[in-house]
């Protein structure tokens, strides 16, 4: 499990533990020491199982969009069980939800160290690229490799999403952010390009209060914007109607663009067309053309509470090469 520790002893305590178990790589006293006081004020993340922590990883802002990796450590006996990337994937979420743009790590380059090119070829592998080597940013013998990763790409923002059901803050949506949503949703792909999905964009807190209303049981009551999304089921060709895979893409599209935007959202849709048809009663709320079925809201604004990544199957339970076994 993933813990976000805030307590600046319990942040000292585990990074001690940790750094001092693994002597290879934080053997310089002064150093080790440094990284253990600076991580009382960073942000802390740690892998906890029972009572044992197996690692931790705090981050450091060293500029105004960017954030670095400062320092982490798995215990030896931890390593190669997906430790550190759970630690990452958690400081990663984070960073992009801070609206950070990149996030760098430097450590000693390859092919210096057999330690060391263990810890490169990890950070390869989480996709962080090579920006630079200085040579003398430590010493001669610890050339400084400088990684970094983009945290804008549609990849990192596909992993970074998740449902978010927590209060939102009451900071207001500018309408440029709400435009360049709903243009991602209609960019989206469709059958025959028949463009079936549409969507009212609704942050004047009049009507929002009215489809709030109708929430019942209630959701996204704090949301200071709301994206309502409308289908129409025209066939695409003779009897075939992509509606539904046509208004999922949109969707799918909308809530990538809200959380690369900072923002967080959920696809609530069997909340709203059950058989009390909320649905309906948001379409009559904000004039929707008889031809056009509401099916889906995704609340937009900043989140207030923390959350978690949901447990989803193993990789290898989902995705296969080339044949089922
Ligand atoms: C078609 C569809 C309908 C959904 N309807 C609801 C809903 O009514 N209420 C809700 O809380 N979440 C709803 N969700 C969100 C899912 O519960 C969520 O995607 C799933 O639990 C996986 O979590 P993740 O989005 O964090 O990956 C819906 C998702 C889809 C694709």
């Amino acid at each position: 499990m993933i813990r976000f520790i805030e307590e600046p002893n319990e942040k000292k305590k585990i990074s001690r533990e940790i750094l001092e178990s693994l002597k290879e790589w934080f053997e310089v006293d002064e150093s080790r020491e440094q990284y253990i006081a600076e991580s009382e004020d960073q942000p802390f993340w740690a892998a906890v199982e029972g009572d044992k922590n197996e690692g931790f990883l705090c981050l450091k802002e060293t500029g105004k969009q960017t954030m670095e990796l400062a320092v982490m450590g798995v215990r030896k006996e931890c390593h190669r069980k997906g430790v550190g990337r759970r630690l990452f994937a958690a400081a990663k979420d984070y960073a992009v939800r801070m609206c950070y743009e990149f996030i760098q790590v430097k450590t000693v380059k390859s092919g210096v160290y057999e330690d060391y090119d263990i810890t490169n070829a990890f950070y390869r592998s989480l996709g962080f690229k090579e920006l630079e080597v200085f040579p003398d940013y430590w010493d001669e013998l610890n050339p400084c490799q400088i990684y970094v990763m983009s945290l804008k790409s549609a990849i990192n923002t596909i992993s970074t999403r998740h449902s978010y059901r927590g209060k939102f803050s009451s900071e207001t949506v500018p309408e440029e952010d709400l435009i360049t949503i709903a243009r991602a949703g209609i960019d989206a792909p469709s059958g025959c390009n028949k463009q079936t999905t549409d969507v009212v964009i609704v942050n004047d807190p009049e009507v929002l209060g009215k489809i709030k209303e109708q929430l019942d049981p209630p959701v996204a009551q704090t949301a200071p914007a709301m994206i309502v999304v409308l289908t129409r089921r025209i066939n695409a060709y003779r009897d075939r109607c992509f509606a539904i895979q046509d208004y999922s893409a949109a969707i799918e599209n909308m809530l990538l663009a809200i959380v690369e935007l900072g923002y967080q959202s959920c696809w609530y849709e069997g909340h709203i067309t059950d058989v009390d048809r909320i649905c309906d009663k948001i379409a009559a709320i904000i004039n929707v053309p008889e031809e056009y079925d509401v099916v889906c809201i995704l609340p937009v604004g900043k989140a207030e509470d923390e959350f978690h990544a949901p447990s989803k199957k193993a990789f290898s339970e989902r995705v296969r090469f080339n044949s089922w076994n």
